[in-house]
């Protein structure tokens, strides 16, 4: 029993709801966990300002338990079915939730192909669609306690997705670092001990590769329980807090870039260590990292990079005088590393 616990007395009815979720990009990362979607490190991730999933939530009181979805007006029934499982998974949360039926319409407003993970903003809305009807159903919640438990609801669908709740930088997982942080849902890092310099940031994703990933996150947190390596990257995530933390209140660029790209190439490694390992990499992502380093070093311009589980490069480089030299070396010389010319433009302002 926690204080998410479902309220056993709700009155359904028939309901449409509506919410909009942005993906998240992490910056320490997130790779392995235990039972019950807790995370085996605490990790602290950007929440982007375009990449969105808008979901509209049909509620059929009373009817069968069912679940249809459909992204860009497509019929997903492999989505229906995982969303189904979910459903099943969160009654004690939500007590009224398989007492109907559910028509679930997703669009996100980047490229399907693009490997930008769409689980994080895609559970992060449905997780507002359902306390959006939680509410109608059980009654008004207080706003920080619904909040958090959207957060909480997110993360049993998917990880990272419970950071797509908060803007700004938010953090998942119990650190010692950050007051209030939890293994059960995200918080907002203190907005007041961010340098400025941090607060107005590009993030462009070079889209090296499209379509769906050789091993999905699922399996790949799951090689973490035999990784020989685990533990010390695990206590490695910890020590990285520390060092960020000091690092984001300093503005300290320098040691940030030192520290992200470590954390995006311990990912790639730990992928690399796993048996059996795997690569997500792909030639063009080691192209664009040579690149990039090549740059700094000639320029001294601060572009750097991140990956997520996938071949794909998160080009970072904050949002200030120099970010006009750095765009044009990407169109110049980076974009040519890129399945077809794909690139998706974020930014993180806040
Ligand atoms: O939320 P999942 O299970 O898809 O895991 C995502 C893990 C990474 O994106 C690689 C890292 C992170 O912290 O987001």
């Amino acid at each position: 029993m926690n204080e998410f616990q479902g309220n056993p007395n709700f009155n359904i009815s028939n309901q449409t709801v509506s919410a909009s979720c942005p993906s998240n990009i992490a910056l320490i990362k997130y790779w392995g966990k235990y039972e019950n979607q807790i995370p085996a490190n605490p990790s602290i991730s950007y929440t982007l300002n375009h990449c969105k999933t808008n979901t509209f939530m049909e509620f059929f009181a009373d009817e069968e338990f069912s679940v249809q979805t459909y992204l860009a007006g497509n019929e997903e029934k492999k989505f229906a079915e995982k969303i189904e499982k979910y459903f099943k998974n969160i009654e004690d949360f939500l007590p009224w939730i398989l007492k109907g039926k559910y028509i679930i319409r997703t669009e996100n407003t980047f490229p399907h192909s693009s490997g930008i993970a769409s689980s994080a903003s895609g559970f992060g809305a449905i997780a507002k669609c359902l306390m959006d009807l939680d509410e109608q159903f059980s009654g008004k919640i207080a706003d920080d306690l619904k909040a958090k438990k959207e957060s909480f609801l997110a993360r049993l669908g998917s990880g990272s997705a419970c950071r797509s709740l908060y803007n700004g930088l938010v953090v998942w997982g119990k650190t010692d670092e950050v007051e209030g942080s939890s293994d059960l849902y995200a918080v907002q890092y203190p907005n007041e001990e961010i340098h400025p310099i941090f607060k107005n940031f590009n993030d462009w994703v070079l889209l090296i590769h499209e379509g769906e990933k050789s091993v999905s996150s699922t399996v790949g947190h799951g090689l973490m329980k035999t990784n020989p390596y685990a533990e010390r990257r695990f206590q490695e995530a910890h020590e990285n807090f520390t060092i960020l933390k000091e690092i984001l209140k300093t503005g300290d660029l320098q040691n940030f870039i030192k520290l992200v790209e470590h954390e995006a190439l311990t990912l790639h490694a730990m992928m690399m260590m796993s048996e059996p390992a795997f690569i997500l990499m792909k030639t063009g992502t080691l192209e664009v990292i040579n690149k990039i380093w090549n740059f700094r070093k000639e320029t001294g311009l601060a572009l750097f990079f991140t990956l997520d589980a996938g071949a794909n490069v998160h080009l970072l480089f904050p949002g200030d005088s120099d970010s006009d030299k750095i765009k044009e070396f990407i169109v110049k010389e980076l974009l040519q590393h890129t399945q077809n010319n794909g690139v998706v433009k974020d930014e993180m302002n806040f």
